[in-house]
């Protein structure tokens, strides 16, 4: 996905936060699109998204780091 950067490959960094990501693996500087699928990695440990898949309540701050971007 982002860098080419799994989301795996985030779970697996021990990153805890988006903010955490972006330090820990570079993901998520760019256009934002990743940042709730991070934010919903790091938070559930999925890995892997359906097309409609359903966000959990961390939502709200996942966009709000998205639009900051
Ligand atoms: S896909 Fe991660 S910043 Fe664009």
């Amino acid at each position: 996905m982002c860098r080419d950067v799994t989301f795996a490959e985030i779970v697996e960094s021990g990153a805890k936060n988006v903010d955490d990501a972006q330090r820990k693996l570079g993901v998520a500087l760019k256009c934002g699109s990743c940042v709730r699928y991070i934010q919903e990695a790091i938070t559930t440990g999925q890995t892997e998204f359906a097309l409609d898949h359903e966000f959990s309540e961390s939502e709200a701050d996942s966009n709000e780091k998205a639009n900051a971007l």
